[in-house]
């Protein structure tokens, strides 16, 4: 699998030092040339791409993406803090196989700014949101889903990093259920197969 990531890449750390999904990944890619993701990876002898986007609009962005997948034989795809919106081929081409984390309780505060909208709304729970992509933004069908509190006296930074202890929690656990084919898409709502009810 391919994991994308713009930024720090504390996500893809979570997917690479999980002891199943680790071996999994197989590239990682980022926008930014100077993102830690691209050297957690290289210190893990993960194969690290920067894919420059100066060149390219969002569909030649994404044909370049695609160009890329195919030569590294990548059959899934981990959004990790990725910061682009795929164009609709790459969307389509991963349909069911491609993943992002979100920092909120999705369909609440969608967007980059889901902590700082959080707090600024005033909730008292937020939390994590594993997610099929979809042709819109932090939208698709919702795989795993974790509160997060938001307690008193919480800035952007504090909350932000309680709800990334749970997204290092739920992303492998959600990759991994990808993986293993234990994803049945029904509309909006995911089964997950081998789930007991309660
Ligand atoms: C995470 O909070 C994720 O939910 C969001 O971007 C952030 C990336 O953090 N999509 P990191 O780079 O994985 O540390």
């Amino acid at each position: 699998m391919a994991v994308l990531a713009s930024g720090v890449g504390s996500n893809l750390q979570a997917l690479l030092d999980d002891p199943t999904v680790g071996p999994w990944v197989s590239l990682a890619v980022s926008d930014r040339a100077s993102a830690l993701a691209l050297a957690r990876a290289r210190a893990k002898g993960v194969p690290a791409e920067f894919v420059d986007p100066g060149p390219h609009d969002r569909d030649s962005y994404g044909l370049a993406l695609l160009d890329l997948f195919a030569r590294h034989r990548i059959d899934c795809v981990a959004l990790a803090g990725f910061m682009r919106v795929l164009s609709p081929d790459v969307v389509r081409a991963f349909e069911g196989r491609m993943l992002n984390v979100h920092p909120s309780l999705l369909p609440a505060f969608p967007g980059a700014h889901a902590v700082r909208d959080a707090l600024a709304w005033g909730v008292k729970v937020s939390g994590v949101t594993v997610h099929l992509v979809d042709e819109e933004v932090d939208h698709g069908p919702i795989v795993l889903q974790e509160a997060v509190p938001v307690l008193p006296g919480d800035d952007e930074q504090s909350l932000h990093d309680r709800i990334h202890e749970a997204e290092h929690r739920l992303y492998p656990a959600a990759v991994r259920l990808l993986v293993e084919g234990r994803l049945k898409v029904d509309g909006r709502v995911v089964h997950v197969l081998g789930e007991e009810p309660p």
